[in-house]
């Protein structure tokens, strides 16, 4: 790999710019952060094939975007293919938190995986294990419940619609209580898991 000044200086002062349309892309500025670096990375691997005094933006801008197509194909494929569907959430302000609506809502697609019939939605995935881990500060569930709990109905109700039914949940509460808590909550998420294929291939965790 040849890297002279001006290549390298162009492409750094391109920096700010891919990171906007990287932002405009996936709507997230963690994946947009590593879109930049995987396209910068993928750039200088490729930096024989650039054409010296051809548009650097332009080459960059088109890594970025091909990199950014196939992982969205691949994710696109993500429930289809997963013989087990495994979802970690914080609950936020008693409900779902921004980033796993964002899934939901590239998830539910109408004849992509669920139909609408006159009798309803009907979901077009096949079912499979599911876990639903949630992580809460105070305690929505159990004789501790001190708030309301739009979470779990709501993911019930999204992944029911488009056909995944066995569907588990395992509450970790009361996590902002210190150390003891979340211990507490970690030992009983993890031993409420090992009751369940696959994971009850893995010895039980004891106190
Ligand atoms: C914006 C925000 C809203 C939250 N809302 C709730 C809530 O409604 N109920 C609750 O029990 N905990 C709430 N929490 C606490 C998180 O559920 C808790 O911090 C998380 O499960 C633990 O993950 P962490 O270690 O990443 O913070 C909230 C936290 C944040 C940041």
């Amino acid at each position: 790999m040849s890297l002279d000044n001006q290549t390298r200086d162009s492409i750094l002062a391109a920096i700010p710019n891919l990171r906007a349309f990287a932002i405009s892309l996936s709507g997230n500025v963690d994946r947009a952060d590593d879109l930049v670096q995987e396209t910068v990375l993928r750039a200088l691997a490729n930096i024989d094939s650039f054409q010296p005094g051809t548009n650097m933006p332009a080459w960059l801008f088109t890594i970025l975007r091909n990199l950014f197509r196939s992982e969205y194909r691949k994710r696109r494929r993500e429930v289809e293919d997963t013989d087990v569907l495994i979802i970690t959430t914080p609950m936020h302000n008693f409900t779902v938190p921004a980033a796993l609506k964002l899934w939901i809502d590239h998830v539910l697609r109408i004849n992509r995986t669920f139909e609408s019939t006159p009798a309803g939605k009907v979901g077009l995935m096949k079912d499979r294990p599911t876990f639903v881990l949630v992580g809460s500060g105070g305690f929505h569930s159990g004789e501790r419940a001190r708030q309301p709990d739009f979470l779990t109905p709501y993911v019930r109700y999204a992944l029911e619609s488009i056909g995944i039914r066995s569907i588990n949940f395992i509450l970790m509460q009361g996590l902002v209580g210190g150390d003891t808590s979340i211990s507490e909550a970690l030992l009983a998420a993890r031993n409420a898991l090992s009751r369940h294929a696959p994971f009850n291939r893995v010895a039980p965790v004891l106190a």
